[in-house]
């Protein structure tokens, strides 16, 4: 288990609770977001980069991975709720300082976020998922990761942008079935 503070911990646990009475939550579930933490910690990933911040859940397991490595995490969301709720917290779990909150559309936030990025998690809009993937490529590290979450439960959307992830030669990617499915697409050259 990542290390984390009884804070943060209690974060996670609240969001978790939480999530089952929202109706707008949509987050990973916790062996996903144990995952991505491991993910971050064997990237020893000091900036990652979320896309789709929701409630905070999945960046409260970024920070705990980045209070290992010494890292950052930006993370975006459209929504004015979300980004409100996430900010407090993620303050609660006494992680406010490892993370920059966006509010905003990605495709506009993605450009004035500098690299060079470890690791880049895309979990909002489907049909957006290329232009995301696209604006954080050249930043990405060699031996960095885009992860493209629900590429199994939103299959019809994303079968098109996941064949063209497997055609890159500058890439290896793999789908990990876990929660809605996870692309991971690292970087080769
Ligand atoms: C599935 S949720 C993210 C869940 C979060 N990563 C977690 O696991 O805790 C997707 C989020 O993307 C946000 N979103 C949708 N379209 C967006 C856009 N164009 N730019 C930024 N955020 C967007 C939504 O407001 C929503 O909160």
């Amino acid at each position: 288990m990542v290390p984390m503070t009884v804070a943060l911990a209690a974060q996670i646990d609240e969001l978790e609770k939480l999530a089952k009475t929202r109706t707008d939550a949509m987050q990973v579930p916790r062996a996903e977001a144990e995952l991505l933490a491991s993910l971050a910690l064997v990237h020893n990933a000091k900036l990652i980069v979320e896309i789709g911040t929701s409630y905070g859940f999945s960046g409260l397991w970024w920070a705990a991975a980045l209070a290992v490595t010494g890292g950052h995490l930006h993370t975006i969301d459209v929504s004015e709720k979300k980004y409100r709720s996430s900010k407090a917290t993620f303050a609660a779990a006494g992680v406010a300082d490892r993370i920059t909150n966006h509010i905003g559309f990605a495709n506009e936030i993605l450009p004035t976020i500098p690299g060079v990025i470890d690791l880049v998690f895309i979990d909002a809009d489907k049909p957006s998922a290329q232009a995301y993937f696209d604006l954080v490529w050249p930043k990405l590290r060699i031996g960095g990761s885009v992860l493209t979450d629900n590429v199994i439960s939103h299959h019809n959307e994303l079968a098109q942008y996941v064949r063209d992830l497997r055609a890159r030669e500058d890439a290896h990617s793999v789908t990990v079935p876990l929660g809605g499915g996870l692309e991971w697409t690292t970087k080769l050259r």
